[in-house]
């Protein structure tokens, strides 16, 4: 079977990861959206947590409860090649202990601290990020091992986790809205000269137009999906194990956690990311 495989990839022959995305709601998509686009040839398996979202406010201890026993029970349907943890939270709390139980390699996606350093001009870089995020050990050490030359404001911001939210479940958003929960930062960017702002919730690059249309032109926007879609890109290629691979397509998979009529707004937006199967997860 090995050598079956080897022989297919020689022969230019297609193989398909399984890819499992996870978060809490929808921001998983905003880096599902990167990954596909370099990597469309992938069985791609992405789920939801509906029932504990959002994770940006819930404590550290329940956030890795959840999260170990919904990989498992993903572990257990599939052979994974990929975890890609796409949530900043879960990420930040969940990444160690994972990749000591489940044997795959595994993604994480946090705040790209390193690459605003790079960026700025002005030194000023707003984290707009959960509040479990901020507060966590290893974003204080992230900006000690980077940053330390520069200044990292943190903006809180979970209504716009909420917002990003509704709008992919095909509620009508408004700027004002977006200005109305930033109100305060808003006035705190322009004092401090803020050039750079970090999304550092896979929520917020789904609400990038409206953020960029409210912000003042020279803000720059980051995030870290296209470094995490080379990554996952790098990880295939260098895949020892090709065995495990599929040799066929399978359709791509949503599962979700808890069953409520809000899963029906959000179906056109995952057929249109190329999502047709929907089903409940029970853990
Ligand atoms: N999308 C998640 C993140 O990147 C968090 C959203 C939530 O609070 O559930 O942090």
């Amino acid at each position: 079977m090995v050598i079956n495989k080897i022989m297919l990839l020689k022969q230019n022959k297609k193989i398909y990861p399984n890819i499992l995305i996870l978060d809490s709601g929808v921001g998983g998509l905003s880096i599902f959206s990167e990954v596909i686009k370099i990597l469309p040839n992938a069985n791609y398996i992405y789920v939801f947590d509906n029932e504990a979202f959002p994770y940006g406010e819930k404590s550290r201890i329940f956030i890795i409860d959840r999260v170990v026993n919904i990989v498992y029970a993903i572990y257990k349907m599939y052979t994974l090649n990929i975890i890609i943890i796409a949530c900043n939270t879960a990420s930040i709390l969940t990444l160690s202990i994972l990749r000591r139980y489940f044997l795959c390699p595994i993604i994480g996606v946090v705040p790209a601290i390193k690459l605003a350093t790079k960026l700025t001009r002005s030194g000023m870089i707003g984290l707009l990020a959960t509040t479990v995020t901020l507060q966590s050990n290893y974003i204080q050490n992230l900006i000690c091992k980077f940053a330390t030359c520069y200044n990292i404001i943190p903006i809180s911001a979970p209504e716009l986790v909420i917002l990003a939210e509704a709008k992919l479940h095909g509620e009508k958003i408004s700027l004002l809205m977006i200005e109305q929960i930033l109100l305060l930062w808003l006035k705190t960017v322009n004092i401090l000269n803020i050039d750079t702002i970090i999304l550092g919730c896979t929520h917020f690059p789904l609400l990038r137009e409206e953020l960029q249309m409210i912000l003042p032109n020279h803000i720059q926007l980051i995030d870290s999906h296209k470094a995490i879609a080379q990554q996952v890109l790098y990880l295939v290629k260098q895949s020892i194990n090709y065995s495990n691979y599929s040799i066929i397509p399978i359709p791509n998979k949503t599962y979700y956690l808890a069953k409520n009529d809000k899963i029906s707004s959000l179906i056109p937006h995952l057929n249109k990311c190329g999502f047709y199967h929907i089903q409940h997860l029970l853990l």
